[in-house]
């Protein structure tokens, strides 16, 4: 059982998704640890429902941006956790902490990147008047949403979308490949070589999902 730590900022609709699929036994994983950066964040109400440890860690309370991350790194290993998992943690980590999990904290974010990193990245899709876009797991690094990819799924924006219906389309792939890479982990598949991720014994070029999903 892979012992997962999940960093949240607000709804949590992805956390959502791993404990589902931990309680439908699709996902061999623990959620050891919940950190939240938001104390008014949904996901809180998430944790309390299903049981699951959560801790609120809140930037304002610490000096230094250092000072904070090591706060969060801390929880983190004191509950022996093996991989950080970032679902909607609108926070960028620093050289140190990813030191502390090296290539074991991967993040979702809702585009195909390198297109549209940042904030908003469903509204600039739209806005850019792209055909398709889509979401991506991949492994934190310094960069903003631009580390080695373990996933992605295409979704089509469609003339009549705006921000919201897009990111709903999109949404649905999400609460997919997220458990689905954390299982992969879980299983001991996912082999980095520089920026390059396989994962071993997978099925490649399926649409929309590449690598395809497995059960999730
Ligand atoms: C998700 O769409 C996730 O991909 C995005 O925030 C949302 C969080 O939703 N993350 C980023 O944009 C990271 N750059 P959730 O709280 O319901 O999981």
């Amino acid at each position: 059982m892979l012992k997962i730590g999940v960093l949240v900022s607000g709804r949590g609709s992805n956390l959502q998704a791993l404990i589902d699929n931990i309680e439908r036994g699709t996902l061999q994983a623990s959620i050891e640890l919940v950190v939240s950066d938001n104390p008014k964040a949904y996901a809180i109400e998430r944790c309390k429902k299903h049981g699951v440890r959560c801790e609120v860690i809140r930037r304002k309370e610490y000096p230094t941006k250092e000072d904070f991350e090591e706060a969060i790194a801390r929880s983190l290993q004191s509950k022996g956790v093996e991989l950080v998992v970032l679902a909607g943690f609108m926070r960028i980590l620093s050289k140190r902490f990813l030191s502390y999990f090296p290539e074991r904290v991967i993040n979702i974010h809702p585009s195909l990147i390198p297109a549209f990193q940042g904030l908003h990245a469903q509204k600039q899709a739209v806005d850019f008047g792209a055909k398709f876009s889509g979401c991506t797991v991949h492994i934190v690094d310094e960069s903003v949403d631009a580390g080695p990819i373990i996933i992605q799924a295409v979704v089509p924006v469609l003339p009549e979308d705006d921000e919201d219906s897009l990111s709903e389309r999109i949404l649905k792939f999400e609460h997919r490949i997220l458990p689905q890479s954390v299982q992969w982990f879980a299983e001991g598949r996912v082999k980095v070589q520089g920026r390059r991720v396989l994962i071993a014994g997978a099925k490649y070029g399926e649409l929309p999902v590449n690598p395809a999903l497995e059960k999730f």
